[in-house]
């Protein structure tokens, strides 16, 4: 199934469809290319990066959208296992350690998590 392309501004999903330790893909653009991106519910909060690792470019799920480790603490690269904190996106375990994957910025608005427009924008 292809994944909805996502502008900034615009709503993601309702609030109330992610419970903790969920995930949502989605596209943005890129430089005008179309990018996975991947929104996480964690310890109450919302979180957005893009599906890049920070070791390789290759999604960090494989397609499955399964984004979290078993304990649900960190998110986990399935290729080579760098481990990132969900709420800041540091590799803190893994071949890129002291990385971060790259954040897309959010807002909740309406009872909608809707994707923010980037820094300076
Ligand atoms: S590609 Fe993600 S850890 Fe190597």
């Amino acid at each position: 199934m292809e994944l909805p392309l996502v502008q900034p501004g615009e709503r993601i999903c309702p609030e109330s469809a992610l419970e903790d330790g969920a995930s949502l893909k989605f596209r943005v653009l890129e430089n005008e290319r179309l990018i996975e991106a991947f929104l996480i519910r964690h310890a109450g909060q919302y979180y957005a990066y893009k599906n890049r690792c920070a070791h390789m470019a290759l999604t960090l799920d494989l397609e499955d959208n399964d984004f979290f480790t078993i304990d649900y603490r960190a998110l986990i690269c399935k290729t080579h296992g760098a481990m990132y904190q969900p709420d800041t996106g540091f590799c803190f375990a893994g071949p890129c350690y002291a990385e971060s994957l790259e954040a897309l910025q959010l807002e909740v608005r309406d009872g909608h998590v809707v994707l923010g427009r980037p820094p300076g924008e």
